[in-house]
């Protein structure tokens, strides 16, 4: 029976995470694009704190309940003791690594964002999907047979596909990388610059991914996934208030407020970002990082589907063809798997 459940849970959160990444590019995408007249853009940083600021809190509160489901019966006060002991636990320290990591990772988003157009990134940061293969062999000790690494490289290409069929083609995206990798700049930003920071957060992605993973699973059955949470998001309020709000952004928090440029859609981009983070939590504990990946790159078909539906575009041929290619990865990845192999939690014998 606890099989049983974790396997729904396993599937649920996947899909959830599938539901919630397609929502969260689709918003993204109208708060770029939405007309705010001569309001300024927000401000990353202070976004960046306040994901971690309602990570923290629904961490917190679902903590909580876990911590009164294990002391049934407890007074309040006897639960906050029991909550604040898991919470400051002697082992808590190993949080840090991992939160310093993600801040990192997503000031390296930023900075490639900023450098990189959005088509090239979103190419290029696929990489993530072969460094947490890479990092789950090394760390976790996983074994990946030819076929599934061919299913990766198939994945990785078919994401490219899909992505590269919006506004540019996949001739002019070549053609920009080259141009790019000759030159090394294109005009106004510096490319070589983002590519290294898009890189750079692809190795991060997969190496921390991996570390919170093992750190999760080996000690699931003293702390629970939502205590392990509030010591993440608690040790990433310092780098992203010392470093992104305050070294950062300071200057120009100062001059135009910390709120500047706030609207509802962007209070939407960051409830469902905290949200996606506390997904990519359950995922990473039920399930593991390939199958979170995988359901990451779902999520990138099924938005491109949606886009095209709402707006009425047909999908193009490279976008089709693309998305054939992540389906055929996936069950490519599970097929005749050896007793050691990873598999992706499809079918229910498994
Ligand atoms: O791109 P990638 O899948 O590596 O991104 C993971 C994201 O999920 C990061 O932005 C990280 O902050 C978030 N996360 C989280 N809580 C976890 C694990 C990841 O909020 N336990």
């Amino acid at each position: 029976a606890p099989f049983r459940r974790c396997l729904s849970v396993q599937r649920l959160s996947l899909a959830l995470l599938v539901l919630q990444n397609s929502i969260l590019v689709m918003v993204m995408h109208h708060s770029r694009n939405s007309p705010t007249g001569t309001q300024p853009r927000y401000l990353a940083s202070t976004a960046v704190l306040l994901v971690e600021v309602v990570k923290l809190l629904a961490s917190l509160v679902l903590a909580a309940h876990d911590t009164r489901r294990s002391h049934p019966g407890a007074s309040t006060s006897t639960l906050i003791v029991h909550l604040r002991h898991s919470i400051f636990a002697p082992d808590s320290w190993k949080l840090i690594v991992p939160a310093a990591l993600y801040t990192l990772q997503n000031s390296l988003v930023y900075a490639a964002i900023s450098n990189l157009d959005a088509v090239t990134f979103q190419v290029t940061y696929q990489l993530k999907i072969l460094t947490t293969v890479l990092f789950s062999i090394l760390l976790l000790g996983r074994s990946v047979s030819p076929r599934q690494w061919l299913s990766l490289v198939l994945l990785t290409a078919g994401v490219a596909l899909v992505q590269i069929s919006g506004p540019i083609t996949p001739d002019d995206w070549l053609e920009r990388l080259t141009s790019l990798l000759r030159s090394g700049t294109i005009p106004t930003t510096n490319a070589a610059k983002g590519l290294m920071a898009v890189v750079a957060a692809s190795l991060t992605s997969g190496l921390t991914c991996v570390y919170f993973e093992k750190l999760v699973k080996d000690s699931m059955a003293s702390v629970s996934l939502w205590t392990r949470n509030v010591q993440l998001s608690f040790f990433s309020l310092f780098p992203a208030l010392f470093i992104g709000v305050l070294w950062q952004d300071g200057a120009v928090i100062a001059r135009v407020g910390f709120f500047a440029g706030y609207s509802p859609v962007v209070w939407l981009t960051i409830g469902l970002q905290a949200l996606g983070g506390l997904i990519v939590a359950v995922c990473i504990a039920y399930a593991d990082n390939v199958a979170k990946n995988f359901a990451a790159s779902l999520s990138i078909v099924v938005s491109y589907a949606a886009t095209a539906f709402i707006f009425g575009t047909p999908p193009t041929l490279h976008a089709t063809a693309g998305a054939a290619v992540v389906l055929l990865a996936m069950f490519l990845f599970n097929s005749r798997p050896t007793s050691r192999a990873m598999v992706l939690p499809l079918s229910q014998e498994r």
